[in-house]
């Protein structure tokens, strides 16, 4: 016997008169003492059955169903009648006069209903996660996830990419995120590593002549994590060699395109936005600016100087800048509303927040506020032509160290895009960021450290710089941001020994230390290396942006919490001493309740 015969979202008029069978979950139940109404829903969607006293034996099966019990129900199609018809559900004109019915397996009262309206909170639906599942948004995220899926893998195979596993047990290289470490048993006190990324074996693969790999990489990393951060996570990684970074930049977009073409059925422009770093930077404060809206920072140092505002002379005597933005229509911000403002400054870095209201209560073309009299007249003029900024806006500045400026405005900006609902809704703004500086200085280790990551060549120009200014070399990297979010990011990677060395030695690393840590990438770079470069994109929040969810965890089957626990499975948990002896290790740590 097979259970059905439909999937009960699929079933619509064209099924009228046919003999179904469907199987499913009751989403809910209406006793009209006489007829029974019964949702049944499976993945597909819902359908409705109606249950007939005159079909004895399914009726009493009918009157019994409760939320959740798994049902099998046959009978005939039939249109419902006028008033009952649903337009929003594919099935909406249609319900399964049911001739004989099945209860497979009763559930017990569930802790909260997928079809509730009301989303209980997070933590209970990640306990239960499989009646989570069952909601139409999960089901939804997971389908699209697997059509993404499906169609970069089919991209990539019609442009030549292998896909090939790489390991998950790998070795530790302490040089970016922190690492899970799996002790061996076989090697006592020795551990092996969760891959970061697949970066060094899709280098060697590119050393072994594979020319074009991919693959559906999962990622580990123990860092503290955020809406968009998962301790373990998933990347379509993909290396190429003989190419440079304009090759690799069209591949995506070209993927890109397509899957926002096929999924949404929305068509991008076939080019999207390129910027280099340092304009993202003084424009946006931020490295992966979200393009949907305006509120760009201004440099207006040459103006504030010629203020009497103490604290913006002080700060550029101090080799600080003034930074602004234009906040539209902003002068009807309460005066609580500015505070909140200042508080999040503060949050970020900066020593105050300094504001002015163009108009309104000042008077047409004056500047009101604290600050607006240390402002003289000529100044004011310039403010305004600088920031382009008119009566009835606000203009906010802070005076410190270029970093501060831009951290401090460039999050702001953020925080007063969403306050004021200047984000449009439905938009893709897609951007190439590129031309990253190689290093950054870490004036707490006082070393340079790679901005992307130590294999990433330089461009060819700056290679003079290496020694005499290192602030100055840029990367040949990337990264793609889509609306504020770093969706992906990859390079072109040094494939000669020397100058890996070489970067090495930059970053710190003791020619011991590299021999010890990469030795198997500096010999793989002697024997032959072709040019090679790649990227890798973020799975997860990719899923994420399309569907347009808070949070990857509604785009994952099983995420972790910000704590890093699962709550279903409750991982991670406390082992039996043997399995730890096996391993010849302790733990200094004491499980939570022993
Ligand atoms: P990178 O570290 O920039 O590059 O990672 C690439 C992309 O992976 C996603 N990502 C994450 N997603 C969810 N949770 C996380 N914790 C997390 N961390 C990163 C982001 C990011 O843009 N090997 C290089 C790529 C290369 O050079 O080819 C790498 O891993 O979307
Ligand atoms: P104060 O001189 O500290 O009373 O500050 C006067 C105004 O300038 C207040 O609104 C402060 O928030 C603001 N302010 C102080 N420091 C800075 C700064 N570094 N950048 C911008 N505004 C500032």
């Amino acid at each position: 016997m097979s259970y059905r015969s439909h999937y009960c979202g699929v079933i619509n008029q064209e099924q009228i008169d046919a003999q179904v069978s469907v199987a499913g979950w009751v989403n809910s139940y209406r006793d009209h003492g006489g007829v029974v109404f019964v949702d049944v829903r499976d993945r597909s969607g819902l359908v409705q059955a109606v249950f007939h006293p005159e079909h004895a034996a399914a009726h009493a099966v009918g009157r019994a169903l409760r939320n959740e019990d798994v049902v099998r129900i046959t009978g005939k199609v039939i249109p419902r009648q006028a008033s009952a018809v649903n337009p929003k559900l594919p099935s909406g004109h249609v319900e399964i006069a049911v001739d004989s019915a099945e209860l497979i397996n009763k559930a017990d009262p569930v802790p909260f209903l997928p079809s509730g309206h009301d989303l209980v909170n997070e933590d209970t639906r990640l306990k239960y996660r499989y009646l989570d599942l069952r909601r139409p948004e999960m089901a939804e995220a997971l389908l699209v996830r697997h059509r993404v899926v499906k169609i970069m893998r089919d991209y990539c195979d019609s442009h030549g990419f292998l896909e090939i596993e790489t390991p998950i047990l790998y070795k530790s290289t302490p040089e970016g995120a922190r690492e899970f470490l799996v002790p061996s048993r076989m090697h006592p006190g020795q551990f092996y590593a969760l891959p970061q990324s697949p970066q060094l074996f899709k280098q060697v693969l590119m050393v072994g002549g594979v020319d074009r790999y991919m693959q559906i990489a999962r990622c580990f990393r123990d860092e503290d994590l955020r809406a968009d951060r998962q301790p373990e996570f998933t990347q379509l990684d993909l290396e190429m060699s003989f190419v440079d970074r304009d090759d690799v930049i069209e591949l995506i977009s070209g993927l890109v395109v397509r899957l926002w073409k096929e999924i949404l059925n929305i068509d991008l422009p076939a080019k999207f936005l390129r910027m280099p770093y340092h304009e993202a930077m003084s424009r946006f404060g931020i490295d992966r600016p979200d393009m949907r809206y305006g509120l760009e920072l201004k440099d207006v140092t040459d103006i504030a100087v010629q203020t009497e505002f103490g604290v913006f002379r002080q700060a550029v005597e101090g080799g600080g800048r003034v930074n602004m933005i234009a906040v539209p229509q902003g002068a009807a911000l309460s005066r609580k509303q500015l505070d909140g403002l200042m508080e999040e400054a503060k949050k970020f870095g900066a020593k105050g927040l300094a504001w002015i209201k163009l108009g309104g209560d000042a008077g047409a073309n004056a500047m009101g506020g604290p600050v607006a009299k240390f402002i003289p007249a000529e100044q004011q003029k310039l403010l305004r032509h600088a920031t382009g900024a008119n009566d009835g806006d606000l203009l906010l500045a802070v005076a410190d160290k270029q970093e501060i400026c831009w951290r401090v405005l460039g999050e702001l900006r953020q925080q007063l895009a969403r306050q004021l609902k200047l984000i449009p809704e439905n938009v893709y703004k897609f951007l190439w960021v590129v031309d990253f500086p190689s290093f950054e200085y870490d004036s707490q280790t006082r070393r340079y450290v790679a901005k992307h990551h130590p294999f990433t060549a330089v461009v060819d120009e700056d290679v003079p710089l290496l020694e005499s200014a290192p602030e100055k070399v840029r990367a040949k990297a990337y990264d793609i941001v889509l609306n504020g979010i770093e969706l992906g990011g990859g390079s072109i990677r040094i494939h000669q020994r020397d100058m890996q060395s070489k970067i090495f030695g930059m970053l710190g690393i003791s020619p011991e230390d590299a021999q010890k840590k990469f030795a198997f990438l500096l010999d793989a770079l002697r024997f032959g290396a072709p040019p090679h470069g790649g990227i890798a994109l973020g799975l997860d929040r990719f899923i994420m942006l399309m569907l347009n969810r808070q949070s990857i965890r509604d785009v994952i089957a099983f995420p972790k919490t910000q704590s890093g626990g699962d709550l279903m499975t409750e991982a991670p948990g406390a082992v039996e001493p043997r399995q730890l002896q096996e391993l010849s290790i302790a733990s200094l740590g004491k499980p939570a309740g022993a």
